[in-house]
């Protein structure tokens, strides 16, 4: 099969090499001429594990290929995949589709003979329909159908979970199309992975279904850990006690700081406003966002209670500034808000993280940076675990300990054993546990 994928973002470049990596011939187009030349060189402009090497390996076996013009791919291809940013509007929360039409058009002027459009970017409900509108009315003969196939890969399991799905997720009527599709995702399909198809608009929104009812999961334990610290129980616990439940699942049960990422808090508030768009308001949605929202800052004054109540001139120390590891990807992280709420309450902030240090200087400007977390612990008040790479999980605590002025440590993703770092002398908080209870395991 022969695919253009129009934009070399995460989803398209994950996407792009992972479709090269299963035997398709692949051209991945972007605007941005930096970028293109970029990967060109062999340089990713996002860092995901693996990424590097699987574009390297299909370049060289030539089935991969970069390039700013369109027009050529498109027109060889048998499908071409929209995977363009689709960004919160500002103002309103709904997604900006302003790239997703101008891919479109672009599109339109270069098909040649029968071509499945894909859309991958996560687009709301009806864009499908948008889409074959603009394409109809740029070229009247043009021969296509439109087709959403959502993309439901993590960021830092990127390629993981592109090769080993838990579905596939086809939105077509077009048996021609479906055909296509099917001989798109046929490597995966020997390995069993269901493709599901459905109508168009079905699939639009099951991907929005996917990522609120994932955010719902995630806020609803957080709110938990608020009242485990009020009742005195362990969050760690409960996640399990319900988790063990095959209807509840242990997944997507860690509680922390609040979601952040490029997907979840946009897509949120898109669905939310397509909802009330409809006159159909999605109250549970709605609430997630606004407690999770608040949450990112209430996590600032979680941190100013450890300290007895004042920050004010006192030195705290962030591990961690990407919303999760394994990536370098700021977008809505929480550690924006706790930064934040902590120069607000007079503190200065000292800030080491593994990856995301490029990007997150331009974001905290009043944040000074460290090259690893001892030195960024050094005579600090407090130490704030806010991202759990793995590289903060087996810290050395008593070296830690004697770096910092006074041993606070604030651990909001739950990676201590809260008696262990008592036992290093550390006053220790947790997110859901109250301090000095242990989390066991079962029998
Ligand atoms: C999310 C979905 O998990 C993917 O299935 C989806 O394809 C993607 O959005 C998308 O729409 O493109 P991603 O944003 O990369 O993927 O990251 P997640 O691993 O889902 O984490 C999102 C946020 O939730 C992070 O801030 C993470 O720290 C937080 N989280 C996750 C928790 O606080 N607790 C959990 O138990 C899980």
């Amino acid at each position: 099969m022969r695919i253009a994928m129009i934009g070399a973002g995460y989803v398209g470049l994950v996407s792009g090499a992972c479709l090269a990596d299963f035997g398709h011939d692949v051209v991945c187009i972007d605007r941005d001429p930096a970028k293109i030349a970029a990967l060109e060189q062999g340089r990713m402009p996002i860092y995901e594990p693996g990424l590097e090497s699987l574009v390297a390996d299909n370049v060289r076996q030539g089935r991969l290929s970069f390039r700013t013009e369109l027009r050529e791919a498109v027109a060889g291809a048998d499908a071409v995949f929209i995977a363009v940013g689709t960004p919160s509007r500002r103002g309103d929360g709904f997604a900006d589709l302003s790239f997703v039409h101008d891919a479109a058009r672009e599109i339109a002027g270069a098909l040649s003979g029968y071509t499945v459009v894909v859309t991958k970017s996560t687009v709301p409900v009806g864009t499908g329909d948008e889409v074959e509108r603009i394409i109809r009315e740029t070229v009247p003969q043009a021969e296509f159908a439109v087709v959403s196939n959502p993309e439901f890969l993590r960021e830092g399991a990127a390629i993981g979970d592109f090769k080993r799905p838990d579905r596939i997720v086809v939105g077509t009527e077009d048996p021609r199309a479906e055909a296509v599709m099917r001989e798109v995702y046929r490597p995966l399909y020997l390995n069993a992975s269901p493709i599901l198809v459905t109508g168009r608009r079905t699939a639009e929104l099951t991907k929005y279904a996917a990522n609120a009812f994932l955010a719902a999961k995630i806020t609803f334990i957080n709110e938990m850990a608020d009242l485990c610290e009020a009742v005195g129980a362990d969050v760690q616990q409960v996640a399990r006690g319900i988790g063990l439940d095959g209807r509840i699942g242990t997944k997507f049960l860690h509680a922390g700081p609040g979601y952040g990422g490029s997907c979840f808090p946009k897509d949120t508030l898109a669905l939310a406003k397509t909802a009330q768009d409809h006159g159909m308001p999605l109250r549970i949605v709605e609430t997630v966002v606004a407690v999770n929202d608040q949450r990112k800052r209430a996590m600032a004054r979680k941190v100013i209670r450890a300290c007895g109540g004042s920050v004010r001139g006192k030195t705290i120390a962030l591990l961690g500034l990407t919303f999760k590891p394994d990536t370098d990807d700021m977008r809505e992280a929480p550690s924006l808000a706790i930064a934040a709420g902590l120069q607000d309450g007079g503190a200065k902030v000292r800030a080491y993280d593994p990856e995301g240090i490029e990007q997150a200087r331009p974001l905290l400007p009043a944040v000074s940076f460290a090259e690893d977390a001892y030195s960024c612990a050094e005579g600090a008040d407090a130490v704030v675990i806010v991202t759990e790479w793995n590289a903060f999980r087996a810290l050395d605590l008593k070296r830690l300990h004697m770096a910092m002025r006074t041993p606070v440590l604030v651990d909001l993703r739950n990676i201590y054993d809260p008696a262990i770092a008592a036992q290093h002398g550390f006053a220790y908080q947790g997110v859901g546990r109250s301090a000095g209870t242990a989390s066991t395991s079962e029998a």
